[in-house]
């Protein structure tokens, strides 16, 4: 049948009738994210559905390759305007006639709760289902706290709540959430056949309100809820809405529907007025933004089909199966046949403990791992379109690499250094194509870091750029960009709130209470406990390569040297800063370190003080905020936010509170700015008031302000 007009709602939402059922569209790229024009238009329609005599099923789409990815997210922290999403919900879930919500793509957050709201739920293959609004620093605000409980029971979801991770269609079907599920592309054509079947059954609406959880089902349902209380503290340390959620869930058992409601709108409300919300909203467009860098705005990425390595070490192996879990063939040159051999057993003893802890099936990584060949004759790149090298730290070394790379590799092959500190402009200037040259720097484990620095040298072409975006968004990773100097973002960085703490330590505090404090802010892992992971001789290498272009200003802290010289270089070694007896991962405190800090403290003459833990983090992150400043001030950085990314996705800075740039903004950047001043009277020669703070306090400006899109 030949469909009626339009009704005149919004542009975003069209409706129109097939015969009894009332079609309505979502049509809001890029994602339908539910704004306020399409809470209007879904408000309308449903009314003009309700109000249509000849309709008797209602279908709800999405247009597009998703459903509905959620509350438009730049909206919160504005005034709401009507109608609020909740309301729209209710209204569709009071509908007199049956609402069939058809989904294909993605159903997240506010999404998920219309497709809760609606009375009859359908699924194409390849459809998600998530409440993701705990990664916002939020809760499901209209109704998912109360529907999907009575739907799917309590445990479930707790789960998708607390978890924020999507569902495929099978599993939403087994857990209840979706009543029917459709092999086939066209959510119009299995909607509509859903929605005429009903209409033609007569079947009844089916309020999910009306729902409750069955009296056997209680005590399981509240010991999924103790268990989530008892598990606050460890999984999600630091976080404001994981508890907010429980309590919201927990009102599925004692109150009535509608109370059950105004204490979510309480909840999320009292989410959005907390910095964690604004701070992880932040990271979600940041993280976006950070891939609109002028190149790639200016060109297309070249083909990438086939990739090379070069060295099949630590970094090597790492980049290899990140390659390789892409689907990208990998061939890897070193430097003779015993190293190739290890290199490949570097590879296969990724995966080999991917399948012992049953994350892989054996069959998968035979797959994978048949996608690897290795050589030592360079030859073998000939049709790489792109390579990276990931041979020692060394200019010589590298540039010999690189010469072979110029001569073997096709014409416009990308050629990539993972280098951590060297130059790149340098390295560039010792090939033929110049342009072809740029800095991957891969994290360690390579596989598993989400952090990319894509480093951009002089000479390079806009093309070569936008193929290391393309290629991160392909490893599925978060790339930033970075301009060429010592350490990059993130390890330059570091570089300098690592002496930070080297001095605390010098000057009273213990690398314990270090640790301690910079848990407490809420990364991972304090410095004093990375080193450790790392291995200390690593750094001690690094610190006597740079011995001789010291800034001899600097105060030099040698306490790490006279661990190092002890053979004490951290886990491996079986102790370091901390004691790990028989192997343990758990590191012990060491009166032997504190010894030894009690030693070189009297020997340089200081007399040790007290640091509170705020003390410590205050310098902590005055040093880190500095030169994160100083990055961006000499463009090494393009905007504040790419330090943010950087030190989220590289460093484990605590997601809730945005990136050390955004924390900052949310401190006070006079704070910031008091703190080092008072610092520098102590040390003058460490803190240094970086020129961008000093403008940004002097003209009452934000580092926010600085984020603009800068996609040419
Ligand atoms: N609101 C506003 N903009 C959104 C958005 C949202 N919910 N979701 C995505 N966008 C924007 C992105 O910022 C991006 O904009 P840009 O092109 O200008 O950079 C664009 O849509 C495309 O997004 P992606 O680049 O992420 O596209 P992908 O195809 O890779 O991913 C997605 C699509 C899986 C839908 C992903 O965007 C996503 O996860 N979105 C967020 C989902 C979410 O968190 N929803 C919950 C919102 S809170 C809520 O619903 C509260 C409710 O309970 C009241
Ligand atoms: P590694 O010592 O584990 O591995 C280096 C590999 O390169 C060895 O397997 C060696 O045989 C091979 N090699 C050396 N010279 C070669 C040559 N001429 N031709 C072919 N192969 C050669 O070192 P790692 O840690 O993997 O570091 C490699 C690079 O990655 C360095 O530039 C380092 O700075 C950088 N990097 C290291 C990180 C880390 O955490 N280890 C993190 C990020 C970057």
């Amino acid at each position: 049948m030949a469909p009626h007009p339009a009704h005149p709602t919004q542009d975003v939402v069209t409706s129109r009738r097939e015969g009894s059922v009332f079609v309505i569209t979502i049509d809001h790229p890029p994602v339908n994210a539910l704004g306020v024009a399409v809470r209007q238009g879904l408000m309308a329609a449903i009314e003009a559905a309700e109000q249509d005599p000849e309709v008797q099923a209602v279908l709800v789409l999405g247009a597009g390759r998703h459903f509905i990815a959620g509350a438009d997210i730049r909206e919160f922290g504005k005034p709401p305007q009507p109608p609020l999403l909740t309301d729209v919900c209710n209204r569709i879930e009071a509908c007199t006639k049956p609402v069939v919500a058809a989904v294909q793509g993605s159903a997240l957050g506010g999404g998920l709760e219309v497709v809760l709201a609606a009375h009859y739920r359908l699924a194409l293959p390849g459809a998600k289902f998530a409440l993701p609004e705990v990664t916002l620093g939020l809760l499901p605000g209209a109704g998912g706290t109360q529907r999907a409980p009575r739907l799917m029971g309590v445990e479930a979801a707790l789960d998708l709540m607390l978890d924020g991770k999507p569902i495929g269609a099978r599993q939403a079907q087994a857990l209840g959430l979706v009543d029917r599920w459709v092999d086939g592309t066209d959510p119009v054509q299995a909607g509509l056949a859903y929605a005429r079947e009903l209409a033609a059954s007569g079947a009844p609406v089916r309020p999910t309100r009306d729902l409750r959880i069955a009296v056997a089902d209680m005590p399981a349902a509240s010991q999924a809820l103790d268990a989530a209380r008892a598990s606050l503290n460890k999984k999600y340390r630091g976080l404001f809405s994981p508890a907010r959620i429980i309590d919201a869930v927990q009102a599925v058992l004692d109150r009535p529907f509608d109370e059950g409601l105004r204490l979510e709108r309480d909840y999320f409300r009292q989410c959005l007025d907390t910095p964690q919300r604004q701070a992880l909203i932040h990271t979600f467009f940041a993280e976006r933004e950070a891939a609109k860098v002028p190149e790639a705005g200016r060109a297309q990425p070249r083909p990438l089909d086939r990739v090379g390595i070069v060295g099949g070490g630590t970094m090597g192996a790492g980049i290899a199966v990140a390659m390789l879990d892409a689907g990208l063939p990998v061939t890897m040159i070193e430097r003779d046949e015993p190293s190739l051999e290890r290199g490949r057993a570097n590879v296969a003893k990724v995966y080999d403990s991917l399948v012992k802890r049953g994350r892989l099936d054996a069959a998968e990584r035979d797959r994978r791992l048949g996608m690897w060949s290795g050589a030592t004759d360079y030859q073998a790149l000939a049709d790489a379109d792109l390579v990276v090298e990931a041979v020692f730290e060394d200019m010589a070394v590298k540039s010999a690499v690189f010469a072979e790379l110029d001569r073997a590799c096709k014409p416009g092959a990308v050629l990539a250094s993972n280098t951590s500190y060297l130059d790149i402009d340098q390295l560039a200037k010792t090939v033929s194509r110049p342009q072809d040259v740029i800095g991957l720097h891969f994290f360690s484990p390579a596989n598993i870091m989400k952090l990319l620095e894509i480093v951009v040298p002089d000479q390079v072409a806009d093309d070569v750029v936008a193929t290391g975006f393309a290629l991160a968004r392909r490893l599925k990773k978060v790339a930033v960009r970075a301009g060429v100097c010592d350490g990059f973002i993130g390890n330059r960085i570091l570089a300098v709130y690592r002496l930070a703490a080297d001095y605390m330590l010098a000057d009273g505090a213990s690398p314990y209470q270090i640790d301690q404090a910079v848990r407490g802010f809420g990364f991972p892992m304090g410095p004093f406990q990375v080193a450790d992971l790392a291995g200390g001789d690593i750094g001690w290498a690094a610190r006597k390569r740079r011995a001789p272009t010291r800034d001899p200003n600097l105060r030099y802290v040698p306490i790490a040297d006279r661990l190092c010289e002890r053979g004490w270089f951290g886990q491996k070694t079986g102790r370091g800063w901390y004691l790990y007896p028989e192997g343990g991962r758990a590191g012990q405190e060491d009166p032997e370190v504190l010894a030894i800090m009690d030693e070189e403290r009297r020997k340089a003459g200081a007399a040790p003080r007290a640091f509170t833990q705020e003390d410590i983090m205050r310098r902590y992150m005055a040093a880190m905020i500095n030169e994160a400043a100083n990055v961006v001030h000499q463009g090494i950085a393009l905007r504040p936010l790419d330090v943010d990314v950087a030190m989220l996705y590289g460093f484990g800075f605590p997601r809730y509170r945005g990136g050390p740039l955004h924390y900052a903004d949310h401190v006070g950047l006079d704070v910031v700015l008091a703190d080092i001043r008072a610092f520098a009277a102590e040390d003058p020669h460490f803190w240094k008031p970086s020129p961008l703070l000093v403008e940004l306090v002097e003209q009452g400006r934000h580092f926010n302000d600085l984020n603009q899109s800068k996609q040419g």
